[in-house]
């Protein structure tokens, strides 16, 4: 039966019918527990963490088919009746349930959402787990996990894949916040370091002078834990400030292929000056738009189309689309595409010749 709706949902017919909507957000109004194609999720339970940071208990569908640890989805909420994507990791699972871990920003749509308004019993709809920081399949004889604020989700989720695995090496978190208590899952890695005693947690109090690790981060700091760049299997998830800095220090010594490295946010793109006023082409929809100096994810949606979409920033690939034809720059390093058939992420491709998507 489902396998005859998805047959369905991905039929000519019922994209021209749904136009400029798309059939599966038709069934998501009219049966949301059936849904598209993507994984609906009932909030279990909702649990404050930190005075800004929420975890979500997500109760999936059938068509979740799981994580590795350090993955993460994309995750969907309608507010006031417009839909918002955002990725988040999946920071653990409880009785089989995957738990997403938000910390809120400044005017965030999605991060407050989940900090004030959720309710238990409401409705999401989440990509299904993607992302490679993940464990290597032969695990190093060390560790060293980096996190800094809400980048601390995935580098829980690898300490606890790590003692899962009843790993026997030696495992330093070097975790960077504010202040003690803007630590998120505190309780959690303490239990780990003390029932394990080669888990060892390095709390950085940033704005705290009277702590013995303070500041943001420095080789000070790597000194100081007795890490072992050379040694270990890095990873790094936080702050762009902090991922720069690591990845710097990285670099300088030589052992940047030892590091692993998962942005929250993207890298400031340049400004894009050769793509003014370009047709663009959306095939399955049957839309000729022009892109000026805009994305074809912007493009689209001023068009009135609805691409799948989450990070908006060339990090998750959710908005990954077939180019048929034409030329398109990549905005966050200025690179030029090829000319023909390839997969692209439109949210951060823009147009410098006339091109022909599948969408
Ligand atoms: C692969 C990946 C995994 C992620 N996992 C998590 C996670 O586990 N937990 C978590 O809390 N967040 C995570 N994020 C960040 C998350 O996707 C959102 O970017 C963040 O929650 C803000 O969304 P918003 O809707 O609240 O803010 P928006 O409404 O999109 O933006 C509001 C304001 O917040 C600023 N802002 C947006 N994103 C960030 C950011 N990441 N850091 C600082 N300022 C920002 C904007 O510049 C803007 O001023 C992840 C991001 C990626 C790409
Ligand atoms: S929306 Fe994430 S890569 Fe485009």
């Amino acid at each position: 039966m489902l396998n005859l709706i998805d047959h369905a949902l991905k039929s000519p017919l019922a994209r021209i019918l749904t136009w400029p909507h798309t059939p599966e957000s038709y069934l998501e109004f009219l049966a949301p527990k059936v849904g598209g194609k993507s994984v609906k999720a009932t909030v279990k339970a909702v649990r404050q963490e930190t005075d800004r940071a929420a975890s979500l208990v997500l109760a999936p569908n059938h068509r979740w088919d799981g994580h590795v640890p350090g993955q993460y989805v994309s995750l969907t909420v309608s507010l006031n009746g417009r839909r918002h994507t955002r990725c988040f990791t999946v920071s653990a699972v409880e009785d089989g349930c995957p738990v997403v871990t938000i910390q809120s920003h400044a005017n965030g749509k999605v991060s407050n959402w989940a900090n004030e308004s959720v309710w238990v019993g409401d409705t999401v709809e989440i990509s299904q787990a993607c992302g490679d920081f993940v464990l290597p399949a032969q695990l190093p004889e060390r560790f060293l996990l980096i996190a800094g604020g809400s980048g601390i989700t995935p580098v829980r989720a690898l300490t606890d894949a790590l003692v899962a695995a009843d790993y026997a090496g030696q495992v330093d978190i070097l975790y960077y916040v504010p202040a003690a208590k803007d630590a998120i899952f505190l309780a959690h890695l303490k239990a780990v370091t003390e029932s394990h005693p080669n888990f060892r947690l390095h709390l950085v109090k940033t704005r705290d002078t009277r702590s013995k690790l303070q500041g943001h981060f420095s080789a000070a700091h790597l000194k100081a834990i007795g890490a072992d760049i050379g040694g270990s299997a890095a990873y790094v998830c936080g702050p762009a400030g902090l991922i720069e800095a690591v990845e710097q220090h990285w670099t300088d010594a030589g052992q940047a292929s030892r590091l692993t490295l998962e942005r929250f946010q993207a890298v400031k793109a340049p400004a894009i000056t050769d793509a003014a006023g370009m047709p663009v082409e959306f095939t399955d929809s049957g839309v000729t738009t022009t892109a000026p100096g805009r994305t074809l994810l912007e493009a689209a949606e001023g068009a009135g189309l609805t691409p799948n979409n989450g990070c908006r920033q060339g990090i998750c690939r959710t908005c990954t689309c077939r180019k048929t034809s034409g030329q398109v720059r990549d905005i966050r390093t200025g690179e030029l595409s090829g000319t023909g058939e390839e997969d692209i992420a439109i949210c951060v491709s823009v147009p410098v010749t006339p091109v022909t998507i599948e969408l």
